[in-house]
C-alpha cells in the first residue's frame, strides 16, 4: 500500500535521510515523534503533495513523482492536521458529496444517497447541518467522513483525534479498524495514547531523520 525506498527530503535542512519502510494491506501504523521533526511533511510525501529529493515513494502501487496528487487521491485519503483547512462547503451533505465528486465523478444519484446515509449514520452526523454551527469535534468528523466516503485504499491521517471526545474517538477507531479488516491500510500521526491503545497498530517513531519501530 505504501513503500518508502531510500527517501530523503528537506526544506532548508534535511528532515529525513534514506528512509525505508512499508505498509501492507490490513496494517495500521501510528507515527509519533517530536514537534517539528517532520511527521506532517512525511505524510505529504505519501500523497504526492511533496516529492522526495532522493529515493521513491510508492502509494497504492503508484510512484508519487509520476502521478498527480489529484489522481493519487483516489487511492490515498488524506486528512490535514486542522479540519477547517479541509472543509470548503456549507452543509454536511455538500461537503461529503464534494469529496466524492472529485474522486468518483461517475457515481450515480442513488449510490451517492446510499454512501451519504451510511457515512453520516456511522459518524453521528446530520446531512442537513450547517458545518459552521458544529463543534470543532464534529467538524473534524465531517472532515474524516469526507475522506472515508470515497473508500480509499490507504488512509493518511494527521492527528485525527485532537478535537474528538472519548465517544467520537471510539467511533473513529472502529471506523478505521473495520476498513483495515477489509484490506485497507492506514498511516496515522497521533500522540493520543487513549486512541492508540484502542487501535491494533504498529508503532513507528520519526527520530534522527529515520523511521524506527
Ligand atoms: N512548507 C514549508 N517550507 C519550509 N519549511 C517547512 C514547511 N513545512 C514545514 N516546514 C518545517 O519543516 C519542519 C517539519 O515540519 P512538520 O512536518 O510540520 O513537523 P511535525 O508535523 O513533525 O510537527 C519544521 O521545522 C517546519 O518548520
Ligand atoms: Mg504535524
Amino acid at each position: 500500500m505504501l513503500k518508502f525506498e531510500d527517501v530523503s527530503f528537506g526544506f532548508t535542512e534535511e528532515l529525513f535521510a534514506n528512509v525505508n519502510f512499508a505498509l501492507h494491506p490490513g496494517e495500521i501504523a501510528v507515527l509519533t515523534g517530536k514537534n517539528g521533526v517532520g511527521k506532517s511533511t512525511l505524510l505529504r510525501l505519501c500523497n504526492g503533495l511533496l516529492k522526495p529529493t532522493k529515493g521513491r515513494v510508492r502509494t497504492a502501487g503508484f510512484l508519487t513523482d509520476e502521478h498527480k496528487t489529484s489522481s493519487l487521491a483516489r487511492h490515498a485519503g488524506f486528512l490535514f492536521q486542522n479540519p477547517d483547512r479541509q472543509i470548503s462547503k456549507h452543509t454536511v451533505a455538500e461537503e461529503l458529496l464534494f469529496g466524492l465528486s472529485l474522486t468518483a465523478p461517475d457515481t450515480d444519484e442513488a449510490e451517492k444517497e446510499r454512501l451519504l446515509n451510511a457515512i453520516t449514520a456511522e459518524f453521528g452526523l446530520n446531512p442537513a447541518d450547517e458545518i459552521f454551527t458544529l463543534s470543532k469535534g464534529y467538524r473534524q468528523l465531517v472532515a474524516i467522513a469526507s475522506v472515508l466516503i470515497t473508500d480509499p485504499a490507504l488512509l493518511l491521517f494527521d492527528e485525527p483525534t485532537v478535537c474528538l471526545d472519548k465517544h467520537q474517538k471510539k467511533t473513529l477507531a472502529d471506523g478505521i479498524s473495520s476498513r483495515i479488516k477489509a484490506g485497507k491500510a492506514a498511516l496515522i500521526i497521533s500522540h493520543d495514547l487513549e486512541f492508540i491503545d484502542i487501535l491494533d497498530c504498529k508503532k513507528l517513531i520519526l527520530k534522527d531523520k529515520v523511521i524506527k519501530e
